[in-house]
């Protein structure tokens, strides 16, 4: 595969959306094709699955049908968008992949890490993304942001306690792929994120000979 898979992950607030848009420019102004996506959601099948699942109406959704949604929205997503992009030697920036299922229904829900990988083997085979950039921002700062934008959805709408098992859980995530995820405080000014996401990215980009 000759493409670059990057994925951006953080918790509910941290201006992800904000930072792939200024990632798509400076690597298009480099003269890559840069394909943005997200999950749940990527594929017309997809962002079905993602108002289904973010849908606060649903409250009665099992924490295993949760689960199985946003793999069966990634496994679309993989095959529809990501690896094609990938054979053509495109640049995937992917808004959430696996680690958000680890995090959010492997820890937060409790689900655990082995059931939420061998759930998500199914959807992405081998995939892996070649670099994580983990926006970290405390959940009551990244929760007051998204109370100043829209109604929350049903994720957002978790008890608080949710939100810091999320935090935690990407924290400990993150110590344990420290080649892969690198950390950045998503608290700084957005100038100062994208530097450093420049950064990880050119260095992996010297690193491979993209
Ligand atoms: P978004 O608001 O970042 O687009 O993501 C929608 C919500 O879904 C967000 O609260 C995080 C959550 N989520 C999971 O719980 N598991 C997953 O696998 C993904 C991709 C997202």
């Amino acid at each position: 595969m000759s493409g670059l898979f990057i994925t951006i992950e953080g918790t509910d607030g941290a201006g992800k959306s904000t930072q792939i848009e200024l990632l798509r420019q400076y690597l298009s102004g480099r003269g890559y094709k840069v394909i943005c996506t997200r999950e749940p959601g990527g594929t017309p099948i997809g962002e079905k699955i993602r108002e289904i699942i973010i849908d606060r109406n649903n409250s009665e959704m099992t924490d295993m049908t949760e689960a199985l949604l946003y793999a069966a929205s990634r496994a679309q997503h993989v095959s529809e968008v990501i690896l094609p992009a990938l054979r053509e030697g495109d640049v995937v920036i992917s808004d959430r992949f696996v680690d958000s299922s680890v995090v959010y229904q492997g820890f937060a829900r409790s689900m655990g890490e082995r059931l939420i990988k061998n759930i998500n083997k199914h959807a992405v085979g081998e995939l892996e993304p070649d670099i994580t950039f983990l926006l970290k921002l405390k959940p009551e700062q990244g929760l007051a942001r998204k109370k100043e934008q829209a109604e929350l959805d049903r994720l957002e709408a978790e008890k608080f306690s949710f939100h810091q098992r999320v935090y935690d859980g990407y924290v400990r995530l993150s110590k344990r792929c420290k080649g892969r995820i690198k950390v950045i405080d998503a608290s700084e000014d957005i100038q100062e994120i994208h530097s450093k996401i420049k950064e990880g990215i050119n260095a992996l980009i010297e690193k491979n000979s993209i």
